[in-house]
């Protein structure tokens, strides 16, 4: 049962108990209206309670009912919400831990709410493109004012319980047992006798409420720029504060039914869940025992290492870190605290908390230092003999079950894993540049990794706040593999007709935070050569443009030589177009006896954008990545793919694989069109009518 009933000394109690979070499914709702039913029906009960089993009051709306019939079947919450306002016997909403969205609407619904200190409430919809659909942006603001209620619904944020007791949300904070409390104030409220308060019933307040709400417009108008919801939780709160509560709220719903449709809602809810599924793997049951991670050991404290320590540092543990020479551990250091002291400088961390991080790293040049260490993770150069060296070693010292972690970013895991005598101790932890910052880590599963290793580094992940993709064995993971074959698209379009900068515009405005050229130029495009200097030698059968060699011949390797795909003036890091790298384009397409033509921006998108999700088919054919949300949760927090289309695969999902499939066809029809053979993934559901997501 979703509800439990029972009475508790002349008081009927309604705990809402369905794991994980009590969102409110059909069986709870229904649940929750028999139990008001029976409350009302029943002559030994002078007051209802409502309370939420586990770790929450309710996480709100069960977003898994969302766009199937359960969500609209009755009672719906707004029919629940009707219930206990209708109900002549005081109903008491008893709040801990989460009040979220429908959660808060439910408890909005009720005639009292008590709460203890600590609850985090919120009306969080607008994060996953809604707005609040069950009176919550017409019932907020009249019980915490104007202002406020914006400030929650517009941004989603929590605010805890303590910071709201002095609004009329609650009519009492409760110190100790929370059912205790909201029986006691129970009886109390039925003492008193009815009519019962209802929210609805009072006013919106605010001496300058139109300023106030033209202000709310304008704070969003650039962040919301590609998102519908924003807009709309103000727009309808502002119809309440115009034409009063019924009409105020049958306009959020309309919104509510119209958002839900959208292609953005579907992005950000497949992005929520996205993230918890790329936390479980298949054969790893979720009770896998875990190594315990107290210590750790960082080799190498160059631009990755140094990020890395910090992630660890700032989640409290102890970091040893291990260079080969005094200056370049020195400098790992000075650059890891130069680093927070810019923290300090933005406001966000204080100097004592850069001495206590500072305090926790210990520099040292021997490998018995690491002896101790839980986990070592390795980022030395990208050489696979300097890699040996270094695993060899630690193979040596490390105690046993110490996680052996290689951050390499192209060589083979279970090459590295081979030389040590453990490796089920080793496994790919893949951050991206820069490591404190970037949300992504792939975590690469060897062919021997350890059951609980993987357990291990997955749990660890969430420690350090990141987003951990699992990846098997291949050739750049998930994430840069794919943009390998992005790239070598963006290079045909060039000798084809296109120019950098045309090309950069195209995907920035698809919603891409930089395009292929200036992130080449940021990132280095020496990079880019050496992988290409040994694809040819690897696979001289592949086909690549030889353009990009071209330019690194000319020595413009991007930003840090001052001039790349674009010509760059001292110490700025505006990108403008480079004439000379412009004039080498059309001269090395005549030269290649090339005909340019034009390229439209929308061929431009769709060559980028279906090269990525052609490579990613491929990565699911392998096995590589174990379902597509996980190429998409690589891509949105790795790659800057624009959140409001969900990832790569989301976005093949949403135009259709029949159109996918159509569009390879034609462009394997081209220049360059080897490039396009479909995945026989996207063939398949091109013919079935799939989806990677299903
Ligand atoms: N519906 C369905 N499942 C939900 C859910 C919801 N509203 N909220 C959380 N879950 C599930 C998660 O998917 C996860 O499932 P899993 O264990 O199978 O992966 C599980 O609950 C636990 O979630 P978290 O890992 O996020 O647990 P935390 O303890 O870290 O956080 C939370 C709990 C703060 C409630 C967080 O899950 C959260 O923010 N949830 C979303 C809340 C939300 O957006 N509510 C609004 C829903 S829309 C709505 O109410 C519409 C209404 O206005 C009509
Ligand atoms: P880097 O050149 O900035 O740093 C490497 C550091 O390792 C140097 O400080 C060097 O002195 C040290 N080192 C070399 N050999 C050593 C040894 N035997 N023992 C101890 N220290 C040693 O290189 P970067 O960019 O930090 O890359 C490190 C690793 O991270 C590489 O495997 C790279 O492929 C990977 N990587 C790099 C990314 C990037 O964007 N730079 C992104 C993801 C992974």
């Amino acid at each position: 049962m979703a509800v439990d009933y029972t009475i508790r000394g002349g008081v009927a109690v309604i705990t809402l108990d369905n794991p994980p979070v009590n969102g409110l499914g059909h069986s709870t709702r229904l649940g929750i209206v028999e139990g008001i039913e029976r409350a009302n029906g029943d002559d030994g009960v002078r007051a209802i309670v409502i309370i939420g089993a586990g770790k929450a009051f309710s996480g709100g709306a069960d977003i898994t009912e969302f766009n199937t019939p359960k969500a609209s079947q009755e009672p719906t919450l707004m029919t629940v919400i009707k219930a206990l306002e209708a109900s002549a016997k005081p109903v008491v909403a008893a709040i801990h831990a989460v009040a979220m969205g429908g959660g808060l609407e439910l408890a909005l619904g009720a005639h009292y709410r008590v709460a203890v200190p600590g609850a985090q409430i919120a009306l969080p919809e607008v994060k996953l493109g809604l707005l609040p659909g069950a009176g919550g942006t017409q019932r907020l603001p009249r019980v915490v004012g104007l202002e406020t209620a914006l400030n929650m619904i517009v941004s989603g944020t929590p605010v805890l319980s303590e910071k709201l007791a002095q609004t009329a949300l609650f009519d009492e904070l409760v110190d100790g047992d929370l059912l205790q409390g909201a029986l006691s104030f129970a009886h109390r409220a039925a003492d008193r006798g009815g009519p019962h308060p209802q929210v609805r019933d009072r006013e919106i307040e605010h001496p300058d409420a139109a300023g106030v709400i033209e202000r709310a417009r304008e704070s969003i108008a650039v962040s919301a720029r590609h998102f519908p919801a924003p807009r709309k939780c103000i727009d309808a709160i502002e119809k309440g504060v115009k034409d009063g509560f019924e009409r105020g709220l049958a306009f959020e719903r309309e919104c509510f039914l119209a958002l839900v449709q959208t292609p953005e809602s579907r992005a950000l809810r497949h992005a929520f869940f996205g993230e918890r599924a790329a936390s479980k793997i298949a054969d790893v049951p979720s009770n896998t025992p875990v190594r315990k991670i107290e210590r750790i050991g960082v080799i190498g404290a160059g631009t990755m290492g140094g990020g890395i320590a910090m992630n660890f540092l700032n989640a409290g543990l102890p970091v040893t870190l291990l260079e080969t020479k005094q200056d370049a551990l020195d400098r790992g250091i000075t650059t890891i605290r130069r680093n927070y002291e810019a923290q300090v400088k933005k406001g966000r961390l204080t100097q004592e908390n850069v001495e206590e991080r500072m305090a926790r790293i210990a520099p040292t040049l021997s490998y018995a230092d690491l002896a101790q260490a839980d986990l070592v993770i390795e980022a030395v150069f990208e050489e696979l003999g300097v890699k040996e060296n270094v695993f060899r070693q630690l193979d040596e010292i490390a105690k046993p079950g110490a996680i052996l972690a290689s951050n390499t970013s192209t060589l083979n895991l279970d090459t590295i894993a081979s030389f040590t005598k453990r490796p089920g101790d080793v496994i790919g932890m893949h951050f991206f540049s820069p490591a404190n910052v970037m949300k992504l880590l792939e975590v690469v599963r060897g062919e021997k990794t350890a059951k609980d290793v993987l357990a291990t580094v997955m749990q660890l992940a969430k420690k350090i706040r990141k987003t951990a993709v699992v990846s098997g064995v291949c050739d750049g993971f998930i994430g840069n593999r794919m943009i390998e074959q992005y790239i070598r698209q963006a290079l045909f379009m060039l000798e084809e007709g296109a120019l950098p900068a045309q090309i950069d515009r195209a995907v920035e405005d698809f919603g891409f935070a930089m395009g292929p050229f200036r992130m080449s130029d940021l990132a280095g495009n020496d990079i880019g050569w050496a992988i290409r200097k040994r694809r040819y030698r690897e696979q001289p059968e592949l086909h690549y443009s030889r353009i990009a060699d071209r330019l690194c011949e000319m020595g413009r390797f991007g930003q840090k030589t001052g001039a790349g795909w674009y010509d760059y003036e001292p110490g700025k890091r505006d990108a403008l177009p480079s004439k000379e790298v412009d004039d080498m384009i059309v001269a090395y397409s005549k030269e290649r006896g090339i005909e340019r033509r034009a390229i439209g921006d929308e061929e431009i998108v769709e060559r980028l954008v279906l090269a990525l999700v052609n490579e990613g088919a491929k990565i699911l054919e392998e096995g590589i990545a174990a379902k597509a949300s996980d190429i998409d949760m690589v891509y949105l927090t790795g790659y800057s793919f624009p959140l409001w289309r969900g990832g790569p695969m989301l976005y093949a999902d949403t135009i259709g694989l029949d159109n996918v499939e159509r569009a390879m066809r034609k462009y394997a029809q081209q220049a360059n069109g080897d490039a396009w053979r479909p995945a026989a993934r996207v063939t398949v559901l091109a013919q079935s009518n799939g989806r990677f997501n299903d």
